[in-house]
Formats: structure tokens, sequence, C-alpha cells
């Protein structure tokens, strides 16, 4: 059943959700249109993920993605949004150096859309970062498991099972203040574990259904990304074939003159 809940969506209405064990759904945005849409719908909290770089820009990774484009994005999604929190994505190169570094990329995102948080790869090696993050008022969402954006160190998306490093890393992004985490591509019940050990909110992708949340990349959801689909993505619609029809038949018509019609056109 959707959520019938309308007051915006705030960063301690995760943890009062993790709580009371109401599940939390998140999904990704990159556009003002569908991000409208998504928002309507009832999803708790929309994220301008830097997948934008595969499923909007076509790229093989998300390495190449910049914090200008996350701007520009997130900008987008924010103004769709009228209760779901939005988080947006520190891409590759906009974080890692320093907390420093970390902080001035961070509050674009906060000064320049109206977006609520970001969220950041890495478990204990980012704790530092999170925590300066987190004094200087800009909550973080955590993200371990499989880090996209370690791809060259991890040599490909694959599952990641180092159950203690995975907790240890959980452990420290909840110590560090985030008030969530992305467990992605870990076995069940390694997410389980750490959704019961961790005291933050837990949103899995490819982790079984025990998180606090799920997150998803839309355009896998709806059947518009077609490159390749893993084995956690469940299609709730499959517009591809829909969209190329329509084109097919736009085409055939204006070939046929049939299109524009006398009412689709002015006196
Ligand atoms: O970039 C992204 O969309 C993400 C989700 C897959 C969690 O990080």
């Amino acid at each position: 059943m959707p959520t019938t809940e309308s007051a915006p969506v705030t960063i301690p209405d995760f943890a009062r959700w993790k709580a009371e064990g109401r599940k939390i759904g998140v999904l990704t945005a990159y556009d003002y249109t569908l991000a409208r849409m998504l928002d309507g719908a009832g999803v708790d909290c929309l994220l301008v993920g830097d997948t934008l770089g595969m499923v909007v820009q076509g790229r093989a990774t998300t390495l190449g993605v910049t914090l200008d484009q996350m701007v520009y994005h997130a900008e987008m999604v924010a103004r769709g949004a009228e209760r779901a929190l939005v988080v947006a994505d520190l891409p590759f190169g906009s974080y890692q150096g320093s907390p420093e570094q970390a902080i001035a990329s961070a509050t674009r995102f906060l000064k320049e859309t109206q977006c609520q948080a970001v969220k950041l790869e890495g478990g204990g090696r980012m704790a530092a970062t999170i925590r300066a993050l987190v004094a200087a008022d800009i909550p973080v969402m955590g993200h371990v498991g499989l880090t996209p954006q370690s791809i060259r160190r991890l040599g490909g998306f694959k599952v990641q099972r180092d159950e203690d490093q995975i907790l240890a890393d959980a452990h420290a992004v909840a110590d560090a203040g985030a008030f969530a985490v992305v467990l992605e591509c870990v076995p069940t019940e390694v997410a389980a574990r750490v959704t019961r050990e961790v005291p933050i909110a837990t949103i899995g992708i490819g982790a079984g259904p025990d998180c606090d949340g799920q997150v998803l990349v839309t355009p896998d959801l709806l059947g518009l990304f077609e490159g390749f689909r893993p084995r956690f993505v469940r299609r709730y619609a499959d517009l591809g074939e829909p969209i190329r029809q329509a084109a097919r038949d736009y085409v055939a018509d204006v070939q046929a003159g049939r299109f524009p019609a006398a009412g689709e056109s002015f006196r």
C-alpha cells in the first residue's frame, strides 16, 4: 500500500522509521519530470545517484561524472520533490582528497540546490570525512559493500562477502554520524546482521529483504535502461517497447501526412 503521509520527509524520520519497523522506499531520480511523479507516488527519498553517469550519460562506470553535473541534476530533482527527502551523491574525486574538499563539494548541494543531504561511498576510511560533514551541519548517507566508485580497485561489479569488513564499515559510518547507510550487493544474512546491529537505517540494493529500506535505480525499475540487468533488479514496468512503438507510430504518421491533423494546427 503506498504511503498516505504528506508531511515532507526529514532526516529524523529515518531513525523513527527504523525504530517503528516502517520500511523506507528510495528511488533514484535525475530530472524534474520523473522526480515529480515519483514524489507524488509516495517515494520517501529521491537519490540523485551518480548512476546517472551510466543510465543518463551512457558511460561504462560512474567515474566520469562531475560535481557540476551532479549539482545540475540535483537542482532539477529537488524542484520536483514536495515530500520526498532529496539526497545527492558526491561524485568520484569530489570528496576523497580531504574532509575540507568534501565540505566544499557538499556545501554546493545545500547552497545551490534544495536537496537536504549528500551520500558518499566508503566505510572506515571515510569516517573522518563523514564526521567533518556532519559537524558542518551537512547530513550524510553512507554507502558500503559494493562501492561503484571503487570499481578499479575491486575489479568489477561483484557481490561483497567479507562480513567483518562490511560490519566494521557500517559501524564506522554510523559512529561518524551518518543518518543512514546504503548496503549494496551484500549477502542477505550480512545485511540482516548489519541492520540488527547498527543504530541507523540501512537501505539495501542487492542486499535482501531485511534492510530498513530499499533503493532501486529508476530506469531499471521502469525497464528504460536495457544495457544490463543485475539479479537484484525487479522491473515494475517495461517502458522500452511502448516508447519505441510510440516513436515508430509518430514517424509513420509524419511520413504519411497524418500528423499534425487540423485539430492540432492553428487557423
Ligand atoms: O548512484 C546510485 O544511484 C546509487 C544507488 C545505486 C544506491 O548509489
